[in-house]
């Protein structure tokens, strides 16, 4: 910044380093739309009061008009020794238009601007992000619907536990996503409340209309208090928190899959089109993309952390530390909108592979939880029950079968009360429709889980089944 831009009061260029330390229009600039929002409703709302006239406020709205078409088009110079974008808008406005421009910034602050600009950023962000996450989960349904057949093992401890569908797994993945969703929602609703008019910290003499330039951005209220209002940036740590939340989900989304994709499991092929190859093993087929979910949730974490340590110790009100509150911001969801879009392309085009997860329920005992139920259904207490079944367990391992493989005489050797009927138990497909209760794996459960998933999405509207549209999925 030239001494002459800051007026009167400095005599001395600023050192270089000091100028290139504090500028910020290499990264603010992206803030240029909100920017320029806010400045036509500011400039509407001082003509209202009567501190601009008429005619300033129409030359300011069409020089921002234009600035806006510089800015779309990609035309705008940006000047570092501007600092930021506020200050290059308002110059070249000021170029273009004269004194109208420069009456613009009357009872207001950078620091009431910059608030401002970033919730209406955020907000829209969130949004953004919310359609994305609701095209992640109409994927996901529709795959659940065509893999309703497969059956797989369900892991604890990534040891096999007990059959389920992988419809079930799959609509665990969009339980995840509905909160996410759900908390970037409450976010942005929290963060709706207008900063414009509180000035540098204590608003201004000028007798502003704050309701009026809170409504023209479509804002609920102006925030109460003026001090908090160009301070506090919590609205970032909670959308930021929702994305981390996010991003961890898409982080284990990502494991599931490099390891579904291993040739130990074998469970699923993803698509050329979201694998790599190696540089020198011609047989590779890497999981990149899903490694790579994985590994950008990682500085999604960072930006969070990132945000609550830069608030910390902050004393009212703004402190220029704010500065650097952009960063890891535009860092997040630009990492979590990529993560997302990603992973609805790749399982869009995944290839599940319903023979290998049926072959992963054969070894393992998977039916053991099951003989247990059998005997505590006719009166044996369950704890004894499991005794036995952990008996039978035990045979099978020290003569190398399957559960399945042991004869009728051996299971009545260890309870007297196991029938001819306990052989139903050994077909998966029983297996997995008897654990018919709310919220679990059996088919009816699962139709009904899909139909909820699916209408919750609807009643989300246009935008959802916009998204929905992008993966070739109508929401009927
Ligand atoms: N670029 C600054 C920021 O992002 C704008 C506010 C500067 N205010 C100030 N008093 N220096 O926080």
């Amino acid at each position: 910044m030239s001494k002459k831009a800051w007026g009167g009061r400095f005599d001395e260029e600023p050192n270089a380093l000091a100028a290139r330390f504090s500028a910020s229009v290499d990264v603010d600039s992206r803030l240029a739309e909100e920017d320029i929002q806010g400045s036509i409703a500011h400039a509407n709302m001082l003509a209202s009061i009567g501190v601009l006239t008429g005619a300033d406020v129409k030359k300011i709205t069409e020089g921002l008009a234009q600035i806006l078409d510089e800015v779309r088009a990609g035309t705008m110079t940006w000047d570092a020794s501007r600092e930021d974008v506020h200050m290059n808008i308002e110059a070249r406005l000021t170029e273009r238009i004269g004194d109208a421009g420069a009456r613009l910034h009357t009872g207001r602050s950078r620091n009431d601007q910059v608030a401002t600009d970033m919730r209406l950023w955020t907000r829209a962000a969130c949004e953004k992000t919310a359609r994305h996450v609701d095209e992640l989960i109409a994927v996901l349904i529709v795959r659940a619907h065509q893999t309703r057949h497969h059956l797989m093992p369900g892991y604890t401890h990534m040891q096999r536990a007990q059959p389920i569908r992988l419809p079930h797994h799959l609509l665990a993945w969009c339980e995840m996503l509905e909160r996410d969703r759900g908390r970037l929602d409450d976010a942005q609703k929290r963060m709706n409340e207008s900063p414009l008019g509180s000035g540098a910290l204590a608003t201004t003499t000028f007798p502003l209309d704050r309701q009026e330039t809170a409504k023209a951005l479509g804002f609920a209220r102006p925030l109460r208090n003026s001090l908090d209002a160009v301070s506090d940036r919590d609205f970032l740590v909670e959308a930021l928190a929702a994305l981390a939340n996010c991003a961890v989900h898409l982080s284990r989304i990502g494991e599931e899959l490099v390891l579904w994709s291993s040739q130990e499991f074998g469970f699923v092929q993803m698509s050329d089109a979201f694998t790599t190859g190696s540089s020198m093993m011609p047989q590779k087929k890497n999981p990149d993309m899903a490694e790579l979910v994985r590994g950008k949730s990682a500085r999604v974490i960072g930006d969070l952390v990132t945000m609550l340590v830069l608030l910390k110790g902050l004393p009212l009100a703004y402190n220029r530390d704010l500065q650097e509150d952009k960063r890891p911001v535009f860092d997040a969801f630009d990492t979590v909108d990529d993560s997302l879009q990603i992973l609805s392309g790749a399982l869009a085009t995944a290839n599940f592979n319903k023979e290998r997860m049926r072959a992963a329920l054969r070894d393992g005992f998977l039916e053991a939880t099951d003989l247990a139920d059998y005997l505590a259904a006719r009166g044996v207490p369950f704890r004894e029950a499991h005794h036995v079944a952990g008996r039978l367990v035990r045979l099978a391992v020290e003569t190398g079968r399957t559960l399945p493989e042991l004869s009728l005489v051996e299971l009545k050797k260890e309870h007297a009360m196991f029938e001819g009927d306990v052989s139903k138990l050994f077909d998966p497909e029983v297996l997995v429709d008897l654990r018919d209760v709310e919220g679990g794996p059996a088919w009816s459960r699962v139709q009904e889980a899909l139909t909820d998933s699916m209408k919750r999405l609807r009643s989300r509207g246009t935008e959802a089944e916009k998204a929905a549209a992008k993966f070739g999925v109508v929401l009927t």
